[in-house]
This record gives structure tokens, C-alpha cells and sequence, in this order.
């Protein structure tokens, strides 16, 4: 995409009007996007139905996949060792591949974070799945590439911590660790073992140097790791993918490329 159709389709998300969703209102943020909160902001809980199994993933949308209950213990194992000082409800994290809210749940619940920007490319999952939302809590219903160029980059936005939901190859990694992190802030993702490789993925832990400051075994007990891809990459291959599932088509039809 040249920089000057990727303003545009910036641009063009920017200038978007609110609407109304069933059981959801739509809000347009100060920076101009679609934000889906609860109908009850007065709220302070988070709440989803959607639950994890060991082993087994769960179709929570056409376009979600709930993880295997193996992913959510990674996301503890990885992210309560040095994160857990107490400060938690007072840092910002960013929940990319939000899906069902499942994720977002252990931020809020098991991790402490309160303050916490959730995107997914595809509402449907958060639609169907989330019951109760704080205004601290804030769903975009965008890719990772166009929110961190509309929301992060407008609001200036830095995380003390960012989770991956989806396989992404190394370079995305390190390049959102590096500009996206507070000084102290940890990004987790589960990793391509090659690039633009989709079909096996290690879960590495980086810092704002874009260093690797952990990193999980091949295989998690008899779990091999293979996440649903990146939608943006347009090397991968299957129904998860962007020119299967509709990703790139809904990203033309806004934005005309
Ligand atoms: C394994 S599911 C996530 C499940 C979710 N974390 C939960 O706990 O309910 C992966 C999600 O990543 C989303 N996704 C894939 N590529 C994306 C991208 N580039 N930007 C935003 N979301 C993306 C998919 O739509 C899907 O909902």
C-alpha cells in the first residue's frame, strides 16, 4: 500500500458517523473511530460468556477461534512475573485479537489491568460474547495496522503491556515492541517460527529494544502452537486468512484499495 492510499484509508476510517448495534452502542471516539461499548458504561466489571477447554479451540465467530485454555495459561505465565507490582490498575494494555473477550478477561481479572484498548478486525465474537464493559475498557473493531496508525499514533498511546492473539511474523513484533511499549512495557505474541511461516508458532516475550526477554519451549506439554494468522499478511494460505475470509475485501470496501 502506498503512503499516500494509506493516509486516505486512514483518513476515510477517521471521518466515519456513530451507529447503533444490537445490545451495543457504537460511539465515534474523540480521534474519529468506532469504538463498541456496552450499553451500560456506568459499569466497573468486565464480563464474557466465552470460556477456554485444554487442549481444543472453540468457534466463538466465523471469524474467531476461542484458544485452547493452554494459550490463557501462557498469557499468565508470561505476563504476571514481572508485571505483578501492584501498579497494574493504574498501566495501560492492549489486546490485539480480542475475539470473544476471553483475553481481555484475564488482562482485567487475573492480571489487573483496568485500562485496556481491545481490537479485533471482527466485532462479531465481541458482539455475541461480552456482557459488561467499564468505559475503561474500549473494543475497535479494526486491524492492528489501521489502529495503531488512527488511535496509538493520534492519542499517542504507549503500553505497559501488549498481547497477541494471532500468529505475526518476528519483524511485526519487534517493530510495534519498539514503538508502541512504555520504557518498562513487555509485548507477547505468539511468534512464526519463520517468517511467513503460519503453520508453527513460539511464544516470545520483547521488550521496547525490541529484544527477546523470554521465550516458551517448542511445545507447551503435548500442545503445539498454531494460532489463527495475522489477517493483514497476505502470504498466508486457508480459511483464516485475509483473502478467504473477507478481511481484505471489507478493507477495500472502505477505503477503495
Ligand atoms: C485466537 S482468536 C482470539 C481469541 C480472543 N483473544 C479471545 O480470547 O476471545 C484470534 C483473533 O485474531 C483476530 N485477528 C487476526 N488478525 C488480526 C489483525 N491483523 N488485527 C486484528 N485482529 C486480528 C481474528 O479476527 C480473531 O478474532
Amino acid at each position: 500500500m502506498s503512503s499516500s492510499s494509506r493516509r486516505h484509508f486512514l483518513d476515510s476510517l477517521a471521518r466515519r458517523a456513530p451507529i447503533a448495534t444490537a445490545g451495543l452502542v457504537s460511539v465515534l471516539h474523540p480521534a474519529g473511530e468506532k469504538i463498541l461499548a456496552n450499553a451500560s458504561p456506568d459499569s466497573d466489571d468486565f464480563r464474557t460468556k466465552a470460556r477456554a477447554e485444554y487442549t481444543n479451540s472453540i468457534t466463538a465467530s466465523r471469524d474467531t477461534n476461542i484458544s485452547p485454555k493452554e494459550a490463557y495459561d501462557s498469557i499468565l505465565n508470561f505476563l504476571s512475573s514481572n508485571q505483578n507490582d501492584g501498579a497494574e490498575s493504574t498501566k495501560l494494555a492492549l489486546d490485539v485479537g480480542a475475539g470473544a473477550g476471553l483475553s481481555t478477561s484475564y488482562l482485567f481479572h487475573e492480571l489487573g489491568y483496568k485500562h485496556i484498548d481491545a481490537v479485533d478486525w471482527s466485532g462479531d465474537a465481541w458482539r455475541s460474547n461480552v456482557e459488561q464493559t467499564p468505559s475503561s475498557v474500549r473494543f475497535f473493531e479494526l486491524d492492528d495496522d489501521s489502529f495503531f496508525g488512527t488511535v496509538a499514533d493520534k492519542e499517542e498511546r504507549k503500553y505497559d503491556v501488549i498481547c497477541y492473539n494471532f500468529a505475526i511474523n518476528p519483524s511485526k513484533a519487534v517493530r510495534v515492541a519498539r514503538q508502541y511499549l512504555t520504557e518498562t512495557g513487555v509485548l507477547f505474541a505468539p511468534v512464526n517460527d519463520r517468517p511467513e511461516y503460519w503453520y508453527k508458532q513460539t511464544y516470545y516475550k520483547f521488550n521496547v529494544n525490541g529484544q527477546v526477554v523470554q521465550k516458551s519451549q517448542a511445545d507447551v506439554g503435548a500442545w503445539s502452537v498454531q494460532f489463527q494468522p495475522d489477517v493483514t499478511s497476505d502470504t498466508c494460505i486457508g480459511i483464516w486468512c485475509g483473502n478467504t475470509n473477507g478481511f481484505f475485501a471489507k478493507r477495500q470496501a472502505r477505503s477503495g484499495f
